[in-house]
């Protein structure tokens, strides 16, 4: 009964071979030889065919049990060696959890943007909520909707960046007013912390700095409502004691206007390089929304009024912390942002 033996020696020359075996590659090796298509058990199989029906029947019962036999310890193998391997892995990488951690620096708020956090949780704590706008920006929202006409010279080429899709980067955050007040019904209460862009540079201008915009629009909104809320804003800003002053100014898209100074923080009003001698720090512009921009969003202006302000959130960080050159912020200098660290 050649077949038999054949198998019988088939089965122990596998056993043979998957007891030496080491790794899981040779174990795929052994099964690839074995009991792969073109396989040793396929080959003795071959002459299955020339058998009597009872004679198959018990050869392939046989070969069956054996290929499970050699599954079943090729299982029990691959498990054996991959505990061995993630034992051995174990072993090379040891780590001890009582050392202690490795020192890591941690990071902090830089003070531009913790300024920003700062009077935006101001006025989002009167009820203002927060409304943003895209900082490459057609000059309908930067300039004509609001009210600054194609001559005006705030468009100048030296000013304003230009893109060559034919739209800007916007010099102001103005143009969320104009977003705003198409989108929104009144009442509106917004402000917009945000990106500007401007061609300027020196140690008190950046091209790229920061602004809050401000827009409330109500039914009987008057210039005691703005200057209530500013006096409020600086207060918690630069504390109890600043003086405040409304200087008369002019925005085209707000009528009337005003620039706000706070008495020198440096100085205190004495005069001193900061304030340039004067004793006050111009620190935002504002004043009630113009009709011409309430007529070109669509709001009645018989109805409704409302006032708008704009500040550089770098001034009030340098005034907050004393720095004296604006490009500081942005160089990205540790030896200047560690010094930071703690505030929130
Ligand atoms: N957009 C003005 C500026 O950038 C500031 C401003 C905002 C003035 C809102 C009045 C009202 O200078």
């Amino acid at each position: 009964m050649g077949l038999k033996e054949d198998l019988k020696t088939l089965k122990e020359e596998a056993k043979r071979s998957l007891e030496k075996a080491e790794t899981l590659e040779t174990l795929n090796e052994i099964r690839v030889s074995f009991l792969g298509k073109k396989g040793k058990l396929k080959n003795i199989l071959k002459s299955l065919g020339k058998l009597s029906p009872e004679e198959r029947k018990e050869i392939g019962q046989l070969a069956n049990s054996i290929k499970d036999e050699i599954e079943k310890i090729l299982r029990e193998k691959t498990e054996l060696i991959k505990k061995q391997l993630l034992e051995n892995q174990l072993k090379e990488k040891k780590i001890d959890i009582t050392l202690p951690p490795a020192w890591i620096e941690s990071g902090s708020s830089h003070p531009v943007i913790s300024t920003l956090i700062e009077i935006s949780e101001i006025f989002i704590s009167m009820g203002f909520s927060v409304a943003e706008g895209p900082e490459i920006e057609e000059e309908k929202y930067n300039f004509d909707m609001l009210n600054i006409p194609p001559d005006h010279p705030a468009r100048d080429m030296q000013d304003t960046f230009f893109l060559n899709n034919g739209k800007i980067l916007r010099t102001h955050t103005s143009p969320v007013q104009i977003r705003t007040m198409l989108k929104n019904k009144p009442p509106i209460a917004i402000i917009a912390p945000g990106r500007v862009y401007r061609k300027d540079a020196d140690p008190t201008h950046s091209p790229m700095f920061h602004q809050i915009e401000g827009l409330l629009v109500d039914r009987n909104v008057t210039f005691r409502d703005l200057k209530g809320i500013l006096k409020i804003f600086l207060e918690s800003i630069f504390g109890k004691n600043v003086k405040i002053r409304f200087r008369p100014s002019y925005f085209p898209f707000t009528e009337p206007s005003a620039e706000v100074d706070i008495g020198c923080t440096v100085c205190g009003g004495s005069g001193c390089r900061v304030c340039k001698d004067t004793g006050w720090l111009e620190i935002l512009g504002c004043g009630m929304v113009d009709i011409q921009v309430f007529k070109d969003v669509g709001i009645d202006p018989e109805e409704y009024t409302g006032f708008a302000f704009g500040l550089g959130i770098e001034r009030i960080a340098m005034l907050k912390y004393r720095i004296t050159d604006i490009r500081l912020l942005f160089t990205g200098d540790m030896r200047f942002n560690r010094q930071f660290k703690g505030i929130r």
